[in-house]
């Protein structure tokens, strides 16, 4: 699917208001450069390399939003760790259900933290006073259609993995301290990004737990991947801006332009959880 294409020539995809640091100083904003579901090696290395290379010279922070892998194997996280070495800036990244296909998780997370690269896992990261907060997620559907833990066994342990990542999520965005957060995960917060989905999977693409967690702790922006035919944009109720950087559904929405999107944080704007 993601072969290095003729078609994509230069630069990142990035809507206008997210990209206007004209006239801004260089330290009054933070560039986060997000993309997920980069699935290294199905996505093949050679791509992968030039989008980082693009990601590179645009980013103050690089946000990876899981699906670091696709089969979840160790020597794919090695495969990508040589795409990410070029990186000077720091790389974020929390995991996707891609990266715990073969039970070793743990080892894909220890190849890259060993490589400097921060893993989020309902923890905080600061750089430049901006809190990062990061979960892998789960799933489990939205608002009044959203499983519920009752019945059998096995559909109670289901809503318990989502309620225990989202307790996690939750617990580090209390704990944030910063005026600008950032959250970032692999499952969506919201309905609205998943959309354009097949209705039978939605419930398997996130959960309005975190959605919850946002209203109570709310943030500048979110990112999120994992729903490759969704959609880039939406808001919480709060009106947090949530973006799908699925890096599939990057390249669909704008295959002549590298898959990532740069999302500029504007320092001395506070978080704004009612624009509209
Ligand atoms: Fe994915
Ligand atoms: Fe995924």
């Amino acid at each position: 699917m993601f072969q290095h294409s003729p078609l994509v020539r230069s630069s990142h995809f990035s809507p206008p208001e997210s990209t206007d640091t004209h006239g801004m100083k260089q330290d009054s904003v933070v560039r986060i450069a997000a993309v997920g579901d980069l699935h290294c090696s199905f996505i093949s290395p050679e791509f992968l390399r030039t989008v980082c290379d693009e990601m590179k010279e645009r980013a103050d922070v690089v946000v990876l939003c899981g699906d670091l892998t696709h089969h979840g194997n160790p020597e794919e996280a090695n495969t990508l760790l040589e795409c990410l070495q070029i990186f000077s800036c720091p790389v974020l990244a929390v995991l996707g259900n891609h990266d715990h296909e073969h039970g070793k998780a743990d080892i894909i997370r220890q190849i890259l933290e060993e490589a400097g690269i921060i893993i989020l896992d309902g923890t905080s990261h600061t750089i430049n006073g901006v809190d990062f907060i990061g979960v892998k997620g789960f799933g489990g559907g939205f608002g009044d259609y959203a499983l519920q833990p009752w019945g059998e066994a096995i559909m109670k342990e289901f809503v318990q993995e989502t309620q225990q990542e989202a307790r996690k999520f939750e617990a580090a965005l209390r704990q944030s301290t910063n005026t600008h957060r950032v959250a970032i995960l692999h499952y969506s917060p919201i309905r609205e990004t998943v959309e354009g989905e097949a209705k039978e999977i939605i419930p398997f693409l996130g959960s309005s737990m975190f959605e919850e967690a946002l209203m109570h702790y709310p943030v500048n922006v979110v990112f999120h991947g994992h729903a490759h035919h969704g959609k880039m944009e939406g808001r919480t109720s709060n009106h947090i801006p949530v973006w799908n950087v699925a890096m599939p559904l990057l390249h669909r929405t704008n295959p002549a332009m590298l898959p990532f999107f740069v999302h500029t944080l504007k320092l001395a704007t506070p978080i704004d959880h009612h624009e509209t």
